[in-house]
């Protein structure tokens, strides 16, 4: 077996610098994916039916296309249409964001929908706004329950951000790909790039399940 990790241990500073690079665009996709999403799934379940029918194709385009693709347009093809330059860590946030919208407005509209009629049926009663019903009633609600959908969400976001690499971002997966080639030897650092991937989403699991013990202990 020809395996030598001596050799890869200079770069592994370079490799380890693209954790921050990775979590960063998470993080920041994360919360516009979560943001939009809310806002999506309102118009979901919203009773004006033209705010349905868009949020509705929203999620249809951004879930009937890959990934990989809408990273593509948004970094290689809307500078030509649109005239501007776009970074590509700008572009990966924002194709991972919009993305990730998608799909959390799909477990936040279920969220909401699993919530007990009679919690907006008593909140109504009391005359309580809708804006306040659903931010202070009926979302925080939901939110406990979508906690574990939301973790794999974040968790699929993390594994998926290696794509970046595609467009030039100096991520984790980027750099043990430049290692190996550099070295030519491309187990050990991507190996290490495994292992640093598989070490983040365990991070998360362990996080989710923190919180969602907090939140539960309420009941
Ligand atoms: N590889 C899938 C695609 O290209 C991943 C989609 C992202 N999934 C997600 N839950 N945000 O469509």
């Amino acid at each position: 077996m020809n395996l030598d990790f001596t050799s890869i241990l200079p770069s592994l500073p370079y490799i380890l610098r693209g954790i921050g690079v990775t979590l960063q665009i998470v993080a920041l996709a994360g919360l516009l994916g979560f943001l939009l999403g809310i806002i999506l799934s309102l118009f979901k379940i919203s009773s004006i039916k033209v705010l349905g029918w868009l949020a509705d194709a929203y999620t249809s385009i951004f879930r009937g296309t890959p990934l990989v693709l809408q990273l593509m347009i948004i970094y290689f093809g809307s500078p030509q249409i649109f005239g501007y330059q776009i970074e590509p860590y700008v572009a990966a946030v924002l194709a991972f964001g919009l993305n990730s919208a998608a799909y959390i407005s799909e477990i936040i509209r279920a969220g909401i929908l699993a919530v007990d009629k009679g919690q907006s049926e008593a909140a109504m009663a009391l005359g309580v706004p809708y804006r306040k019903m659903m931010l202070n009633i009926i979302l925080p609600q939901a939110l406990k329950n979508i906690l574990p959908a939301l973790m794999n969400e974040f968790i699929t976001l993390t594994k998926e951000s290696a794509i970046v690499t595609t467009i030039g971002v100096m991520d984790i997966m980027r750099r043990a790909y430049q290692v190996g080639a550099d070295k030519f030897r491309f187990f050990e650092p991507l190996l290490l790039a495994g292992l640093i991937y598989y070490l983040m989403v365990i991070t998360l699991t362990i996080l989710g399940k923190v919180v969602e013990r907090r939140m539960r202990r309420g009941d």
